[in-house]
């Protein structure tokens, strides 16, 4: 049922650029990058409907906290459905993230940025000012966990970040690559 909120927002909202939800099989791949012991501030980019949100604050220490970047005012409602105070669900860009998360939460840094969003539709230098934003919002040795339908994102991860990780995850309609950069 949920899934047909999915394909109608896909088809009205070209920035959602999916049709299907990230696979169990990828979520568990992502989430596997994840030290959660450590992870106290953790942001999503793109949570969509939460399908990866819940799986996140099911792994979260009682004391972590998730900030949620949300541009589908659809999808915001459906993540309002989910109770758990460690959650911050915030219906802006997530380009925005780094200055808002400064201004209003007086959050410098965080341990982990998940994203799903989809670079491929992004413009070249809107794609150029998310990763350099994502790089300077993580802490040292924080990551940038990204699941993605092409290799696209690759070049920019890797000439920013310190470290890049690549794992295929097959078992998703259609195939993705999480591509992971750390600090
Ligand atoms: C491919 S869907 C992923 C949904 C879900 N996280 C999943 O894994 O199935 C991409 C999501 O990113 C959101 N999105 C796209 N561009 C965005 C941006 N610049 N800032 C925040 N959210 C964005 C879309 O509205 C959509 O919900």
């Amino acid at each position: 049922m949920k899934d047909k909120i999915l394909l109608k927002e896909f088809i009205r909202d070209k920035k959602v650029g999916a049709a299907f939800s990230t696979s169990k099989y990828a979520i568990k791949k992502m989430l596997g990058i994840i030290d959660f012991d450590k992870a106290n501030i953790l942001l999503e980019y793109g949570p969509g409907k939460g399908v990866i949100t819940t799986h996140l604050l099911e792994r979260m220490h009682k004391d972590a906290v998730l900030f949620v970047f949300e541009t589908n005012e659809i999808f915001i409602k459906e993540l309002l459905n989910i109770k758990d105070e460690r959650l911050v669900i915030i219906n802006e860009d997530a380009e925005y993230a780094r200055t808002i998360l400064k201004n209003r939460y007086k959050i410098n840094t965080v341990d982990y940025v998940i994203s799903t969003i989809p670079f491929t539709f992004l413009d070249r230098r809107k794609r150029k000012r998310v990763i350099t934003k994502t790089y300077n919002l993580l802490n040292e040795n924080g990551k940038f966990i990204t699941c993605q339908y092409s290799g696209l994102i690759y070049q920019l991860i890797k000439q920013n970040f310190y470290q890049t990780r690549v794992i295929a995850a097959l078992i998703n309609i259609p195939p993705v690559i999480i591509f992971t950069g750390i600090k």
